[in-house]
């Protein structure tokens, strides 16, 4: 019998087994295909090194050499952690047959204290003809594929969809973007999507948005409707970018914890409705991003040891790696007002910024909202250089709940982006203190 035994190897399973396994427990982790999960092998760190490798003319197949470079070891490196830390990495596929019970496919049962849910989530297929067409993908099959595109079309307008447009637009390719909504990655602060529609759109993007798929057609074509007109545009690939799915179909034979819409329920301590089973990271919902998985299984590890955890789980940052950057963390000024929340803002425009004119002098901002009573930092919304860094300082703020005041004390170094969040606060504390 094993102290835990965890489902998934991804950014949220690795963090748990490694804490686990380092505080003396005995660790079994399941994982059928890579260690490091859908960021290390299919998300963040490819899309990552794509971005930084990207530009016209760029040689296609040393792009893709640059990615493996990078993925191959990091993934090696996590290898490595886990067998020094004395983890069983099982590559094998596992069912849970029950509260202390998993399966793996050559029959073998195994048995845990406790079980760790770490399975992470898949590509969402959207419910229209011709998903299986040739020439449609997802991010899996793009990321997998990487050469260049006549015309790339992506239906979904979130974080996947225009950061790889970024990708393909970057080295030149002609690439067209199809969102439902009426913006762009529209969990994010409207002016962020504004600042990146725009420029996608100076990156030779052709973005619609407030559209209507209907239909891939053979070719492929996507046939949908904008503005009340119907269009159909061929591509030579169509990226389906339509949001990602819990990974837990399938994964529990004989029990069946609490699940909303294939999401695991869990309580405060990420515990299942059956005790000994704890589930993280996307397949638990809230923000589907590497660092919230991580978080989580630290905390799970520590709660198993009979230790205080020491990380947050939240606000959780966002970002997006475009030029320049986006990142968010807490509430936007619409979320505040929304909540009956009484709040300010201060902004600071990236162009009087020494570092941002050196740099390349791209628009962009730092946004700070403050709650008008108490001048708590409730959120911060960046467009800019470094802006995933510098999202960073924010979040310690927001999650200690320090003041505008406060937020002043630090004297940031010169030439930097750093210093636009001291001419934010300024800006913040006149709005504080304009009488109403
Ligand atoms: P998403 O939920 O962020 O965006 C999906 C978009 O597709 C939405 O804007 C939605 O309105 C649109 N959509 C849905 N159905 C559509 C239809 N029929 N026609 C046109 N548009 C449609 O999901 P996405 O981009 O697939 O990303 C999945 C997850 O991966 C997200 O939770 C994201 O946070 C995470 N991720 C994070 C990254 C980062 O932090 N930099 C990078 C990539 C992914």
């Amino acid at each position: 019998m094993h102290d835990l035994l965890i489902i998934g190897g991804g950014p949220g399973g690795c963090a748990a087994a490694l804490r686990a396994a380092r505080g003396g427990l005995s660790v079994a982790l399941f994982e059928p295909r890579q260690v490091g999960g859908t960021c290390l092998n299919r998300g963040c760190i490819p899309t990552k090194a794509l971005l930084h490798g990207a530009k016209p003319g760029c040689d296609w197949s040393q792009l893709a050499a640059e990615k493996e470079s990078v993925v191959a070891p990091l993934r090696s490196g996590m290898e490595k952690q886990l067998k020094a830390a004395k983890v069983e990495v099982i590559p094998a596929q596992a069912v849970i047959t029950g509260p202390n019970t998993v399966r793996t496919a050559d029959g073998t049962l195994w048995e845990g204290r406790s079980i760790l849910v770490s399975v992470g989530s898949l590509p969402a297929p959207l419910p229209i003809p011709g998903m299986d067409l040739p020439g449609v993908s997802n991010s899996d099959g793009l990321l997998d594929d990487i050469r260049p595109r006549d015309h790339l079309l992506i239906i979904g307008g979130g974080v996947i969809g225009v950061e790889l447009a970024w990708v393909w637009a970057s080295a030149g390719c002609k690439v067209t973007i199809v969102e439902a909504l009426d913006r762009l990655i529209a969990n994010l602060d409207r002016e962020l999507s504004q600042s990146l529609t725009m420029e996608l759109k100076k990156a030779g993007v052709t973005v619609y948005t407030g559209a209507s798929v209907a239909e891939i057609q053979p070719g492929p074509a996507v046939r949908f409707t904008h503005k009340g007109e119907e269009h159909t545009l061929a591509a030579d690939t169509v990226l389906v970018a339509a949001g990602r799915k819990p990974a837990t179909a399938g994964l529990f034979d004989g029990v069946s914890p609490a699940m909303d819409r294939g999401f695991l329920t869990v309580d405060e301590h990420f515990r299942t409705s059956i005790p000994s089973i704890y589930a993280i990271g996307d397949a638990i919902g809230g923000a589907m991003l590497a660092h919230k998985a991580e978080a989580e299984g630290d905390v799970v590890a520590h709660l198993l040891l009979g230790k205080t955890p020491l990380r947050g789980t939240s606000p959780i940052p966002s970002c997006v790696y475009t030029d320049p950057e986006l990142a968010q963390v807490g509430l936007t000024l619409d979320e505040a007002k929304a909540r009956n929340i009484p709040a300010v803002s201060g902004k600071c425009v990236m162009g009087a910024n020494g570092r941002t004119l050196i740099e390349g002098g791209k628009r962009g901002f730092v946004k700070l909202v403050f709650h008008k009573e108490t001048h708590a930092l409730l959120g911060g919304q960046l467009c800019c250089y470094r802006a995933s860094d510098l999202i960073a300082e924010l979040t310690l703020a927001v999650s200690l709940g320090l003041t505008a005041e406060q937020l002043l004390r630090p004297v940031r170094p010169h030439p930097t982006f750093a210093e636009a969040v001291t001419a934010a606060v300024e800006a913040g504390l006149e709005a504080l203190e304009r009488p109403v």
